[in-house]
């Protein structure tokens, strides 16, 4: 079963809990305190990497503040393959005139559930952060994977995202 984004009725600011029902069973919304461990406990597992402080912060400042322009969403619910609870979250900014751009929306942060993926969970979250930029006024949504990222990818490539107009530099700080 694939789980297709409905709606949303994100409220006013103070109540901005209940954002999209999913279906039935899956559902997206704003992140709450009890959420964080379940972002990290996915996220430790899926990168190997624990950083528990670094979701703690982010919670702080994604979370919980300048709602109408930052987003931290999450998906709950019974999908098939896993069981009911936290399926992933996805993380976004409204973000202005850095680096020349007009105001555009930032994903920087997405995750699913190994056992609930590939059934539109990645899709509905990406699709629920869209009509979140969307209602904050922007027109355009950016990312940044690795080029070997093959799956965050296949995955951007397959929800319409495409190379953008600017490139990224770095170099090594001896
Ligand atoms: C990328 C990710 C978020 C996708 O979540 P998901 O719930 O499995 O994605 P969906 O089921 O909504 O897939 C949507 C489309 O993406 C593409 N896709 C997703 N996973 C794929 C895979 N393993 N192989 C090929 N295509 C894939 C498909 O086109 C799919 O549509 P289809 O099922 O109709 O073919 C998930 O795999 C994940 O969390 N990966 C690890 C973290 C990561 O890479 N995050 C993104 C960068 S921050």
């Amino acid at each position: 079963m694939r789980y297709e984004f409905l709606s949303v009725g994100s409220g006013d600011a103070g109540k901005m809990q209940e954002l999209t029902e999913i279906n039935s069973a899956v559902r997206v919304r704003r992140v709450r305190a009890a959420d964080i461990s379940h972002v990290i406990a996915l996220d430790t597992r899926v990168t190997k990497i624990a950083k528990a402080e670094y979701w703690n912060d982010i919670f702080r400042r994604y979370g919980k503040q300048r709602n109408s322009e930052r987003f931290f969403l999450v998906a709950e619910g019974r999908a098939e393959g896993a069981g009911p609870g936290f399926l992933g979250f996805i993380i976004g900014e409204v973000r202005a005139w850095e680096f020349g751009s007009s105001p555009c929306g930032w994903v920087f942060a997405l995750s699913v559930e190994p056992k609930a993926r590939l059934h539109g969970i990645g899709s509905a979250l990406l699709e629920a952060i869209s009509a979140e930029f969307r209602k904050a006024g922007v027109g355009k949504m950016r990312t940044m994977v690795a080029r070997d990222g093959r799956l965050p990818l296949l995955f951007f490539r397959s929800e319409g995202m495409i190379a953008g107009p600017y490139i990224q530099l770095e170099k090594d700080l001896d």
